[in-house]
This record gives structure tokens, sequence and C-alpha cells, in this order.
């Protein structure tokens, strides 16, 4: 049991390790950690070429790093193939015949892939895309459910150096045609469908109308998932192929080639605060770096474990923790196509249960609905087998954090808050469950070489429980390379706070014990479910609508997605304001982004709080989503009727 005691500074409980926990963990102790800290941090090349050298290199790197901020190169002359670490590696270290991957659909089909068998699949997809004409740098869709073949379609394409670019089942058929337009791709990897919540989701579907518009690509290669009438499916001669079928026709051997390690890897579209997505660049050599590593030490894990990230695929997550990460470092996983709560809310306890899980990953949000959901899910599992919990994607409340160390980790495992973003590759602020005392809310201190800091606008660091903006001082093999195809827009985001330091664009604090505690996005970057979406893009979402004239979006907090979409719209003259219309517009944003980014409100207003310069005062209307009221300075406001107004319509 890991005992926890008063802090009392602040009256909040410390968690500490358990000694049967730190003796077997990789780091043992605080000393340990603090040791190798130090030296990561004044030889960070000498810390990670440590590391680098434990994957699978076909030629030698000549340097650690090349920095010209802000660029950075990894490993520099060094050549690798990423799939070998994460599968060729394993024919020949005794893992050859472990469970790689444990996969179960939502309806209750399961499937194990060994390494050895990964390792096949791996191939005959890389020959399959080599046969379709694609050549090394070519960018590559995926847009596919959580099933094996989405992961065996990413290394495929690492294989043979092509680019992958994951979009999110969620997604709509718009955002994936933004997303093609912009990385150009040329072939797209999907499925007839996936199940979600009992029902099927139609991606090829979703493909079909998104190549209307975009007539880039040469191939579409499906994976049948369903298989039947319930995912209909029209293919295009000439253009779509089964996977299936083209399996059939190519070899299973695959010798990997070696390519340089500042390769491309992948792209992977998050949100900023414009419209139009970043499509955020990773690399090869320095990226498989930075995944394994913080898999090995933060997840400790261990020849015998099974480990579960619930996240997607389509996310940084599904990237890092369940592909590249888990599969470098050789472990077992679970994978699960569905919903957490089909066909109820015991579906990830049951999942724990059957596979024995012993390493868990989710995001605070999944916590919270299964707090609200009730303890009798968990109570009636054996979830036992359980030793690590972790939490990504926002802060962990506190009562999330106790909920998940008394209901799910029976008081024993240590859970590491990981904070990390999809431009960072990797977590770069964690406990390390062996040595690091927690406390509920805070992610702790840096991972080894992360040289994390909280500045003010001056570029001073702040003192103890101080807020700021959060930097990170030195590069690290994880880090975005650029924004593809926008140079000009890395440098903006990121670089141009402060001379050579990346800004994450979180504001934080850090406690007397060096402790950083999050406090969330300083942008225009609102945090739904754990996932980022920009205010501007539901916006522009809302005013493609033919009766919206303009429109402001602001978050709110939110009991269970931590935070809502709250949208206000000012519709064109002449046009009546109805409830049918709210919902009419809820549903045009889910078509045209996708659900998650439905507003859980929306309030029709004659006019938006402007500043005499035309400017929308975003402030003020998340400062009334959030009280009720409007204090602070609104003397730059043009029309104070407009507040008013807002105010008396928000109390109804
Ligand atoms: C943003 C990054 C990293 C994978 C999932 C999200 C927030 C993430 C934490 C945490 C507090 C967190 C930050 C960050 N965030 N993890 N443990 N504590 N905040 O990746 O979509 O790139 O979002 O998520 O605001 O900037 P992402």
């Amino acid at each position: 049991m890991s005992h926890s005691l008063k802090n009392p500074s602040s009256g909040e409980n410390i968690f500490k390790p358990a000694k049967e926990f730190s003796k077997n963990a990789r780091i043992k102790s605080m000393a340990q950690y603090q040791r190798m800290y130090q030296e990561s941090i004044e030889k960070p090349g000498i810390f990670w070429a440590k590391e680098a050298r434990e994957l699978t290199w076909q030629k030698k790197w000549t340097k650690a790093l090349k920095w010209k901020a802000p660029y950075a190169k990894w490993f520099v002359g060094g050549k690798l193939n990423v799939c070998e670490s994460c599968v060729d590696q394993h024919l020949s270290n005794g893992r050859a015949n472990k469970a790689a991957i444990i996969w179960e659909g939502e309806p209750g089909e399961s499937r194990t892939l060994t390494y050895r068998q990964l390792h096949r699949e791996v191939c005959t997809f890389a020959n399959i895309l080599l046969a379709q004409g694609i050549q090394a740098k070519d960018r590559v869709m995926i847009y596919m459910p959580m099933t094996p073949e989405a992961v065996i379609a990413m290394l495929a394409c690492a294989r043979i150096g092509a680019v992958h670019s994951v979009i999110f089942g969620g997604f709509s058929a718009e955002s994936i045609v933004d997303r093609l337009e912009d990385c150009e791709a040329k072939a797209i990897i999907t499925s007839d469908g996936g199940y979600r919540r009992g029902k099927v989701v139609p991606l090829k579907k979703n493909v079909d109308d998104a190549l209307k518009k975009y007539k880039k690509i040469e191939s579409v290669i499906v994976h049948q998932r369903i298989g039947s009438e319930e995912a209909p499916v029209k293919m295009k001669r000439g253009r779509d192929f089964w996977w299936h079928e083209q399996a059939a026709q190519v070899s299973s051997k695959h010798e990997a080639k070696a390519f340089d390690s500042e390769h491309p890897l992948f792209i992977l579209y998050t949100s900023g605060s414009t419209g139009k997505p970043k499509g955020i660049l990773h690399t090869a050599g320095g990226y498989l770096t930075g995944t394994y590593a913080t898999c090995k030490y933060i997840f400790d894990m261990q020849d015998d474990d099974v480990y579960w990230c619930t996240a997607d695929v389509g996310w940084i997550t599904g990237h890092s923790y369940i592909t590249y990460g888990p599969l470098a470092n050789g472990v077992t996983q679970v994978m699960y196509e569905g919903a957490p709560n089909f066909p109820d809310f015991g579906r990830f306890w049951d999942l724990v249960e059957k596979y024995q899980v012993s390493i868990f990953y989710t995001a605070p949000t999944a916590i919270r609905a299964f707090i609200k959901a009730g303890d009798h899910f968990p109570e009636s599992r054996d979830l036992s087998s359980l030793r690590l919990l972790g939490t990504v994607g926002e802060p962990i409340n506190p009562e999330a954090w106790r909920w998940y160390h008394s209901k799910i980790g029976g008081e024993r495992c240590p859970i590491v808050d990981t904070w990390w973003q999809t431009e960072t590759g990797a977590i770069m602020i964690s406990p390390l469950p062996g040595c690091t005392p927690t406390t509920p809310g805070t992610a702790t201190l840096p991972f080894f070489g992360v040289d994390a800091a909280i500045l003010d606008e001056t570029g001073q660091e702040v003192g103890p429980n101080e807020g700021g903006k959060l930097v990170i001082r030195k590069p690290w093999p994880s880090m975005l390379r650029t924004i593809y195809g926008d140079k000009k827009r890395y440098r903006n985001t990121y670089w141009d706070d402060y001379p050579g330091i990346y800004t994450a664009g979180d504001g934080a604090r850090r406690d007397k014990k060096g402790n950083f505690w999050i406090t969330g996005r300083l942008d225009d970057v609102l945090n739904v479910s754990g996932h980022r979406l920009g205010t501007a893009e539901v916006e522009s979402a809302l005013v493609a609508h033919k009766v919206v004239a303009e429109s402001a979006v602001v978050g709110r907090p939110h009991e269970i997605k931590g935070q809502g979409i709250v949208a206000f719209v000012t519709v064109k003259s002449g046009i009546e304001t109805s409830d049918t219309m709210a919902k009419e517009l809820r549903e045009h944003v889910g078509h045209i982004i996708g659900a998650i980014a439905k507003p859980d409100e929306i309030y029709f207003t004659p006019a938006l709080p402007k500043t005499r310069s035309g400017k929308i005062m975003r402030r003020l209307l998340k400062e009334l989503v959030a009280s009720g009221t409007v204090s602070g300075n609104i003397t730059t406001l043009e029309d104070h009727k407009v507040i008013s107004d807002l105010q008396e319509q928000l109390r109804k």
C-alpha cells in the first residue's frame, strides 16, 4: 500500500510510491532521479545518446545534436529504420512469439498478434504500398478505426519511408479535405467502417465524400473491418483496392532499408489559434528515442507487463504510446476498438480483468465519466492485476485523482500525471512511478533532458507559486521539427516569445518543491475531453452556414469534458432564430469538423461585444459564461447594452 501524508503547507495529500514498487522500478529513489536529471541537463547529448543506443541503427550518428534555434537535428548522420526497433529486433531477442497486440473489437471478438505475426503483416503491407507506387517521403493519409491494421499501416509507412498522417475517425469528410490539401497526400488507407457505441462509423463513405473535392489521391486501400451490409462500400475501379486482395498478391518478405535520422516520420494535425489546423512534423530517430525512453522510465515497462493506453491512434497519444514507444519496448499491449460505455461503463474494467492489464493509461475526462456512472462498475471487477496508472490530456482534478487512486488503483498503484503535447512528441513533465512523491493535480517534475521553466513577460523565471508561461529552454529529441509547409507559423507560434526558447502555450506555476501545476491554455485553444480544438475553427464552421453573420466561441468549465463549447451567434438580418435553428447549427458544426466540435450551447445575439476598433472581446464572453457576470475592465467595450442583454439571456 502506498502511504499518504498530509502536506502541512497546503493541506493536500502527498502520495509516495510503495516500497515493493520502488524496489523493482527502473528509477528507485529521488536521489537517483536528481542525479540523472542533473546529468541529463548538463550533458543532454550524452544522456540521449545512451537511450538512442538501445534502439536499432544501421549506421551510427556522428553528433548527437545540432541546434540552430529553432531547428534541431538529432543523431546527425545516423541511419535507421524505425520499424526495426519496433518490430524486427524482437524476432531475435526472445520476443518473437510474445503477444505484441491483444485486440478486442467493440462487439467482443478478440485477436492476438505476436511480434512475429506483426512483422509479417507489416512487411506484407509495406509491399502493398510499394506496389501502389508509394515512395519515400510521399504522404499517406490513414483514416481507420482502432484495429491492429491502423498500427500496421503506420509501421508499414515508416518502413518504406513514407510519411503518414493519421486523421481521427471522428473527423468529418470536410476535415479530411483540409488535411489532404495541406499535406498533398497521394494515398489513403481506410476501412469499410468501425464500431463505435454499437453503430458503424462509415469511414470509407467519408473518404469518398472527401475525394469529390480533393483529386490528387492515386490509391485508396480499404481494410475490411465490418464486411457486411452494415457498411456498404463502393469501390472505384483503378483507385480503390481491398487490403486483403492486395495482400494475396504480394510477398510477405521485406527488407528494412535505413533512412536518415531526420527523415520525416509523420505529420499530425492539431488545432491552433487560427481556423487552420497545424501539421506537426516529427522525424524518425529523435522521436523514437523520446517515446522509447519515456515508456521505459515513466511507464516502467517490464517484460511481463500488459499495458493498455485507451487513446485513439488519431491523436498523438496513440502515435507515441500505442504504436512507437510501447513496441520499441517490446511490451504486450491491449488495444480496444470501441467506446468506454459499450455496452455499459463496465467495459474498460472487463478488459482489465480479462487481459490482466498491469499498466493503464487514460484521460481525466474518462475518469470523471466513470465516477458519474457509479462505483459498482469497477467494484464488481477484479482489478488486482493493475500496478501503475497514468493520465494525460488535461490537468486532473483532485477528486478524480483520488477516485482513480482508490477505486481503480486499490490505493496501491502510483499515478503518473503526464504533461506533454502533440508538438513535444513525448511526455515532458511527469512523476517517475518508483520515486516521485505526488500530490493530486500536479504533473510534478520534468523528465530527463527536459529543461522546463515558467517565465514572465520579460523572460524572467517567476518565483514559487507565481503564474507564468510554461517554456522548454533546451531542445529535446522528440520535439516537432516544423509545421509542415509553414516555417513562418512554426517560428511565430513557438519561438517568438523568447529567443531560442520553446513556448508551450500553457500557463503554469511551480510550488516550493519545484512541482509544475499546469493551469491551462493561454491561447484561443479549448480542451474538450482532452482534445484540442481552436475556437477559431468552430467559429469558421459556424460562419460557413448560410444564416450566420458572425460568431464568437468560448470555453466554459464542464463537469465531464473539462471544457464545454459555448457559441454566440449573430444571424443575418431578416432571419428568425429558433431552437430548431440552434440544433441545425450544432449539426452543421459536426458535419464540418466532427462530433467533438459541436457546441454545447448556442446563444443568438443581435450583436457581439466589441472594442471600438471592432475586435470581439472574447474575454468578456468567457467570463460571462463562467460566472454569469462581467467584472474587470470594460471601458474599451463599444456598446455596453450587448453585455447586459446577454447577461439577461444567460440568466434564463
Ligand atoms: C495540451 C496538449 C499530450 C497528449 C494529449 C493532448 C493539455 C496535456 C496535460 C496534463 C495538464 C495537460 C495542455 C497541453 N495537457 N496533458 N497532464 N496536465 N494539461 O495533446 O492535443 O497536443 O494537447 O493538453 O494544455 O498544451 P494535445
